[in-house]
């Protein structure tokens, strides 16, 4: 229900996979929740409660991509930090849960 009232998936989209309508026009893509080894910081519940609470800033990044042109949307994701504390967690757990263990296993070296 939070991540539906929050927005989560119009970047992450409905199942976490990073492919919500907004999160398409993003660089860098949304995170995929499938895809624990692409979290930066980290993948429990107060790393993840942490991330929610101070957002991602995206550097104005060196130039990506083939064409060397930085795009304009390059804004990372905001802060959630109206949130209370439990409701982050909450939120963390979710992340967490739409997570495929068997998945991340087919993903180790
Ligand atoms: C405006 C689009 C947008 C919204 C809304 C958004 N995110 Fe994100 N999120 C991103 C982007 C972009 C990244 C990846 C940034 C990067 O790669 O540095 C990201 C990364 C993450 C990560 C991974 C952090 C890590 O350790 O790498 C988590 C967890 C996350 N988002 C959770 C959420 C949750 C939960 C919500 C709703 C409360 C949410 N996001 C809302 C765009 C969004």
């Amino acid at each position: 229900m939070l991540y539906a009232e929050n927005g989560c998936a119009s970047c992450h989209g409905p199942a976490g996979r990073g492919d919500g309508p907004v999160g398409q026009t993003l660089d860098p893509r949304p995170r995929d929740f499938q895809d624990v080894a692409a979290f930066k910081r980290g993948f429990d519940v107060e790393a993840i409660a942490r991330t929610l609470a101070t957002g991602i800033l995206v550097p104005a990044a060196p130039a990506r991509g083939a064409t060397g042109a930085p795009s304009h949307h390059q804004q990372g994701m905001p802060k959630f930090d109206h949130l209370s504390e439990v409701e982050r967690q909450s939120l963390a757990l979710y992340v967490i849960s739409l997570h495929d263990p068997a998945r991340q296993g087919a993903r180790q070296p």
